[in-house]
């Protein structure tokens, strides 16, 4: 309590000096304009709170993909604090473990494995609608984006109905955990969501191991009898598929949306091409991003980009900044669902931690947009929007549209 207190007053005061990452890491509604205020101090600059910086593409990509960082202290330390087993995922984890880990998850996200999620993802987006009071208006995040992920996942994981309640609300309330730093207040809330999932999990992997199905849970038992990775690295596989595949594909979701009805031309573009759907999804990700930073830390002291880092510095690349570098893509500010840009966006981060479910936000992207404009052509927002005001993540609580 006292060290989170210590390090909130001390963000609070470098932003009051005006420390553009500072004020970031408070949260804020709009990030883009201090954005340009860390790429004009060039492509990598010391933070006042000690961390380097960059909103640079090119670099942010560089050293995504660099073996002299890592996501934990080079003695395998790690940078926040921990939650439960749950957060022993490999997101937050260095080769030799980390490589194993991904390995082995990479064939729950296979082009075949896609292909079968499709048509549940079709069916579970017009299933919501059918549901919707479309002449009362309805929320966009609360009655549509925020559940189209969590029942893939679901259905991904074979979570039973009986469970349903308990995981939906811990995978919401896990969320926070990719925050890096919360509140006291938080910190419980979100202890109590962690814990949850673990027991969900830890039930699941019982009953699997007794009734296995085709579900990830069933192969991840299989694995663990074969001696490929412990029950705690099961459960930490399982949980980020859960926490980090539900609330950044809402967002992606809810981001697209927004950004198509404010412009009315953009949407009419979608509505006579729904082929566009995969552009929309792009340029979302891009203009808007999720996920708005990825850390590292340097292994040894390191030259780049005219500085020395020493071993242990703080990295942080604000990749929804170099999103928008004029170096890379023209026009950065602009919302153009038809630009199509030679070099990829970094919101799926780089190199060994490139987000493993990016196929699968890809296709959920694409089927929630073609769904929308097919179903509710006159879609229009009806109020002010709620945003989740984060460092991290960028995304809306509440979204008031009407389908006429
Ligand atoms: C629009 C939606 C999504 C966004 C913007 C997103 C973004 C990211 C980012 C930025 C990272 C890497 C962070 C870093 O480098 O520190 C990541 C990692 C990861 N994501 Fe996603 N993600 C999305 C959807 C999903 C989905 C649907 C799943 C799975 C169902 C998923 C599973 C993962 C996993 C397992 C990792 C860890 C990869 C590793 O460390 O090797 N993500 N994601």
């Amino acid at each position: 309590m006292e060290e989170y207190l210590q390090t909130s007053r001390f963000i609070w005061y470098m932003g009051a000096l005006g420390d553009p990452y500072a004020l970031l890491l408070r949260g804020q509604e709009d990030p883009y304009e201090l954005f340009e205020q860390v790429r004009a101090r060039g492509p990598l600059h010391l933070s006042r709170l000690g961390t380097w910086v960059s909103a640079d593409h090119a670099l942010g990509n560089k050293i995504l993909r660099d073996g002299r960082f890592g996501t934990r202290r080079a003695d395998g330390a790690r940078v926040a604090p921990q939650f439960s087993s749950l957060d022993d995922s490999f997101l937050k984890l260095d080769p030799p473990d980390h490589t194993r880990l991904r390995r082995l998850s990479i064939p729950l996200f296979s082009p075949k494995m896609m292909a079968g999620y499709r048509p549940h993802v079709e069916h579970v987006c017009n299933e919501l609608l059918d549901r919707l009071d479309l002449e009362g208006g309805f929320d966009l995040v609360q009655d549509f984006a925020k559940h189209l992920p969590i029942a893939l996942i679901r259905g991904l994981l074979g979570i039973p109905e009986e469970y349903r309640e308990k995981f939906d609300r811990c995978c919401h309330g896990s969320a926070l955990v990719l925050e890096g730093f919360v509140s006291p207040e938080q910190t419980e809330e979100l202890q109590l969501a962690v814990d949850g999932l673990y027991e969900v999990f830890s039930d699941m992997m019982e009953l699997r191991a007794a009734d296995p199905g085709e579900d990830v849970i069933s192969r991840l038992v299989a694995a663990e009898r074969e001696g490929l990775l412990t029950r705690s690295e099961s459960i930490g596989v399982c949980g980020i598929i859960a926490v980090a595949g539900t609330e950044t594909t809402t967002n992606l979701v809810a981001n697209g949306t927004l950004a198509l009805l404010d412009r009315p031309e953009q949407w009419d573009l979608l509505r006579e091409n729904p082929d566009l759907a995969p552009g929309v999804v792009e340029e979302t990700l891009r203009w808007d991003s999720p996920a708005q930073l990825a850390t590292r830390v340097a292994h040894a002291e390191v030259e780049i980009a005219g500085q020395t880092l020493p071993e242990g510095s703080l990295v942080a690349i604000l990749t929804a900044a170099a999103n928008r570098d004029p170096a890379v893509f023209k026009d950065p500010d602009v919302f153009d669902i038809t630009r199509n840009s030679k070099t990829e966006h970094l919101a799926f981060s780089g190199g060994p931690h490139y987000c493993l479910g990016a196929p699968l936000a890809r296709m959920e992207g694409d089927v929630a947009f073609r769904t929308l404009v097919d179903r509710l052509p006159q879609l229009r927002q009806t109020g002010p929007v709620d945003r989740w005001v984060s460092a991290s993540a960028r995304g809306l609580r509440h979204f008031p549209v009407a389908a006429r």
